[in-house]
């Protein structure tokens, strides 16, 4: 079916009907609870373009003025189109809706910035910023980071606690935040107790609460408030970082230091102070949380595997013979690599990559009205059994004989937006992966069922239980029994 493109308000993408009375709201809440089991039968019933609701009318993420409504897509074709054109699909602020009130007061300035950085660019502006923050992140760079990766996860794998149970996803979560906090600002919160770090971390949770939907008052006490607070705090924080590291020459071994230095060689500007705020804040939770889950992902997968995890630490052993990787080394462990890339194709740490139209457009047989938001579904197309045999199957060694392209693989997006870090991220994962499985094996414990939740990151909802064992290659113990819906995403042994 194809609509009328001359209409700029039409919205015709079909989708499931809203309830009489209660509206598109129950829809919404539906959604919310869970978007992978909500937008999988639409998938099944509709095809790769659907509507959050028939007729349209919600907003999850735009921070334009208005938004004709909420869209998903999947599929290599549909992801192609929808990440290479840059000048008809725009990505918003992380701080999605709030943005919009940045203007408002003097409490509301800080908003300009706050969790802006790359996402809130578009088109020539947003390659030009791009380009001027690639060298950060450039192979040669990340070998300046490598050490710090180490000693973080060193001392993080230090307190485990063999004997007893943990819940994995705050390991991997805390190590991860600790190598990002290092990296990017050249500060350790491994001892410290609030950091820029937490700041942004709080804003997020806080963004997608109830209250701040429903209360948006700069009262003390309610969401609204705390949030204006955490991101005053956070430019204050940020501004005083700058001049003290200005003040001792600029040129620290971390990503804020070298972004403080980049230079535009045909304007000859570097980044001002403004959009070195957006960018370190999006780099920080673009880069932590996915990481987290990569790693929490890949290690219960293993736990489910017993063959694959004596495999892969051969591979270590054979190559790493017990001592922390180097980036040459890391260079020699494919079955590792297989793992992963399978790991993050199975349970994509990130699900959607969201975006809105900066003009009506075409897509799959469609018209999407300007604004309409557009959300490519990242793991339902890793999931099609026309691209990968038995989906639900993890089995790294597929990788043996496969070779997908950029739009029917992509944990890490595709186009001109894909993950500045994919490196960073690689190597982090890759270092964090080796030096645990060398050292520990991890026993899932069926305390709480493995239920997936999130939106931009798909994590645990009950964490990840796990009993600590120095590596001892019993790799059958806490095989099975694993209770909750991933296992609508993985086959698992019963
Ligand atoms: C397993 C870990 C990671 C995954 C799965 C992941 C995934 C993604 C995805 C799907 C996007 C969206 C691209 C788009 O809009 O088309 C993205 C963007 C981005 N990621 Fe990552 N990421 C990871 C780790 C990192 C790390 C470690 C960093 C930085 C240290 C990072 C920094 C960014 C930035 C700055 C962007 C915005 C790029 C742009 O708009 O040009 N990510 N990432």
């Amino acid at each position: 079916m194809t609509a009328n493109p001359t209409s700029p308000l039409n919205y015709d993408v079909p989708g499931p009907r809203t309830m009489p009375l209660v509206g598109r709201t129950l829809n919404v809440i539906q959604f919310a609870k869970d978007p992978i089991a909500y937008t999988r039968p639409l998938f099944a019933e509709y095809g790769n373009l659907v509507s959050l609701v028939e007729g349209g009318g919600t907003r999850l993420y735009s921070s334009r003025p208005t938004c004709p409504g909420t869209v998903f897509a999947c599929g290599p074709e549909l992801t192609r189109q929808v990440t290479t054109q840059q000048d008809v699909y725009h990505k918003s602020p992380l701080s999605g809706p709030l943005y919009r009130f940045r203007n408002e007061s003097e409490r509301t300035k800080p908003l300009k910035h706050f969790l802006v950085g790359l996402f809130g660019d578009n088109e020539d502006r947003h390659l030009q910023q791009r380009k001027l923050m690639m060298p950060a992140f450039h192979r040669q760079r990340l070998q300046t980071y490598i050490q710090d990766m180490v000693s973080i996860t060193e001392d993080e794998l230090n307190q485990l606690p063999v004997g007893q149970v943990q819940d994995i996803s705050a390991t991997t979560r805390l190590v991860t935040l600790r190598i990002a906090t290092r990296s990017l600002f050249g500060e350790d919160i491994g001892t410290k107790g609030s950091s820029t770090g937490e700041i942004i971390q709080e804003a997020i949770r806080l963004q997608v609460s109830l209250s701040m939907k429903l209360l948006r008052f700069d009262l003390p006490g309610l969401a609204w408030h705390r949030y204006l607070n955490l991101a005053a705090q956070y430019e204050q924080g940020m501004r005083a970082l700058i001049a003290a590291k200005k003040q001792r020459g600029g040129d620290e071994p971390d990503v804020l230091s070298m972004l403080m230095q980049v230079q535009d060689e045909e304007t000859q500007t570097g980044l001002s102070e403004d959009e070195l705020l957006g960018h370190v804040g999006v780099i920080f939770v673009a880069g932590h949380e996915t990481s987290a889950n990569a790693l929490t992902w890949t290690l219960f997968l293993l736990s489910q595997h017993p063959q694959i995890a004596a495999d892969v630490l051969d591979e270590l052993e054979a190559v790493l013979q017990g001592e922390a990787p180097t980036l040459e080394k890391l260079q020699q462990l494919p079955l590792l690599e297989r793992v992963i890339k399978e790991s993050m194709r199975v349970l994509s740490p990130v699900p959607w990559n969201g975006r809105v139209t900066a003009k009506p457009t075409e897509l799959g047989d469609y018209h999407l009205p300007e604004g309409t938001e557009v959300f490519v579904g990242i793991t339902q197309t890793h999931h099609m059994s026309e691209l990968y045999p038995d989906p639900e199957s993890f089995d790294p060694s597929r990788w043996e004989t496969i070779s997908p392209t950029a739009y029917e693989y992509n944990p890490f997006s595709a186009g001109p937006r894909i993950c500045i870090g994919a490196g960073f991220a690689m190597m982090e994962i890759k270092i964090v992966l080796a030096m645990l499985l060398q050292r520990y094996r991890l026993e899932f414990v069926p305390e709480t069922p493995i239920d997936r939740a999130g939106f931009f990151v798909m994590r645990p909802k009950h964490g990840m239980a796990m009993k600590v064992h120095q590596q001892d290659r019993k790799f059958q113990a806490g095989v099975g029994s694993v209770q909750g819906n991933i296992r609508e995403l993985v086959h698992l042994p019963a």
